[in-house]
């Protein structure tokens, strides 16, 4: 098989970029390792930055986005028994975000692919990128039983963290930055109406709680649990008991609790790999770069670089100009540099140490009074958390 551009990888990163090329006359092919029920309901993401929603627009797979996502112009961050809201729109002249799941995502784009193009193989497991150095590189590919070769001028590599197109960058030249962090998230999906209208970012001496939603009838929460922890370990009783006495504050407020219909322990790492590009081989999204989800940085920052990935790709392809495509990876990382920075530093805003540092306590509460008594530092946090426009 040969294409302009193999993208290995059928999650967001690689489905948008598929979706921009195709509309741009650039083709390409998809492989992805799972089978569509898998990607369709690999529950992750679902807080998309304004710039995320204006570019799923603009590849006309926003339609059910439109309809249906909820449009949220605030969060609260609950601490010391006290809220405190801050209002995107007044603090960075109207931005807000968008609530709706990447399960969601996944399916308009899948569907989008599958009835207009271009191809996308669903358990088609990449083995390798080879030669990428070259002006042929190959994907080398498990399909229906048997090896195959993608010929490719270009391959995107949108495999995840866990892929294989990161190995195939040379060590001498690789650079990885990484930084573990000493709890996980255990993220539950509940049919239950939100017990807020906004997300809710609660710290205390118990641990960090989110309280998100993916509609109107369905709750999205997360608790703060030590690392190793086994989802089967909590009941549904303890789950609740322990969200409702992290979200307790000291006026009247009710968590409402409903049936939990999904569970998942969620291990929390910073991951940058510098450079994004290899002669012909791009990484996009977390095959190049991870952050902790405190700040919802993920999805949209692989939507940022599928952005700059489609355009540049569409210059060669129509100019010739490699222009755009030699400043990919300063580009893109600029933007991971600042993301993974906004997610280090809310993480550590919210999270309890599990050494119980009471001098680590005290920076918190300074650091959320700062932002609760100050506009300037309310402001920056509106600022990273909306997102700064996408680079083109
Ligand atoms: P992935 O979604 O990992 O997709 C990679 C794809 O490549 C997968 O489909 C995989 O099956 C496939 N693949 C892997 N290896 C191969 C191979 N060898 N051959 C072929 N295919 C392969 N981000 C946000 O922006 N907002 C949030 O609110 C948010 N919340 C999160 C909550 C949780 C609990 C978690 C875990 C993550 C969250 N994220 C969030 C992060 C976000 O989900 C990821 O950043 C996003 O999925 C990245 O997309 P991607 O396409 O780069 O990678
Ligand atoms: C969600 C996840 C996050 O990490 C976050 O900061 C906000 C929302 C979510 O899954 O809805």
């Amino acid at each position: 098989m040969r294409t302009t551009v193999g993208i290995v990888g059928g999650g967001p990163a690689g489905l948008l970029l598929a979706r921009m090329l195709h509309r741009a006359g650039v083709d390409c092919v998809v492989l992805e390792s799972r089978t569509r029920e898998y990607v369709e309901h690999r529950q992750r993401a679902g807080m998309l930055e304004q710039g995320t929603v204006d570019a799923l627009r603009a590849c006309g797979a926003a339609d059910r986005l439109e309809a249906q996502g909820l449009v949220h112009r605030g969060i609260e961050l609950r601490f010391a028994g006290e809220r405190h809201r801050i209002d995107f729109p007044a603090l960075t002249g109207g931005r807000t975000v968008t609530i709706y799941a990447q399960t969601e995502i996944v399916k308009d784009l899948v569907g989008l692919q599958l009835a207009e193009g271009p191809p996308l193989l669903f358990e088609a497991e990449a083995l390798a990128v080879e030669k990428p150095d070259s002006d042929a590189p190959v994907v080398r590919f498990r399909h229906e039983g048997r090896e195959q070769t993608l010929a490719c001028d270009w391959v995107a590599g949108c495999d995840g963290f866990h892929g294989v197109s990161r190995r195939a960058f040379p060590a001498a030249t690789s650079r990885t930055y990484a930084r573990d962090y000493p709890y996980s998230w255990l993220g539950i999906l509940a049919d239950v109406p939100p017990s807020c209208e906004e997300l809710i970012y609660a710290r205390g001496e118990r641990g960090f709680a989110l309280h998100s939603m993916r509609s109107p009838s369905v709750s999205r929460l997360y608790l703060q649990v030590p690392n190793g922890t086994d989802a089967a370990d909590w009941s549904d009783e303890r789950i609740w008991d322990e969200l409702a006495a992290r979200f307790a504050i000291d006026a009247d407020w009710t968590l409402a609790r409903g049936p939990i219909t999904a569970k998942s322990v969620t291990p929390m790492r910073s991951h940058v790999h510098e450079p994004m590009r290899h002669g012909r081989l791009l990484l996009a999204g977390d095959a190049a770069h991870i952050v902790p989800p405190t700040g919802a940085k993920g999805l949209n920052l692989a939507v940022s670089d599928v952005s700059v990935l489609a355009r540049a790709l569409t210059e060669v392809h129509r100019t010739g100009s490699t222009q755009l495509i030699d400043r990919y990876s300063e580009l893109c990382l600029s933007r991971v540099w600042q993301a993974t920075r906004f997610s280090y530093d809310m993480t550590r805003m919210l999270h309890a140490q599990p050494n119980g540092d009471a001098f680590e306590s005290r920076m918190q509460l300074a650091r959320l009074r700062r932002i609760t008594a100050s506009r300037h530092a309310a402001a920056e946090l509106a600022a990273n958390y909306t997102g700064p426009p996408l680079a083109v």
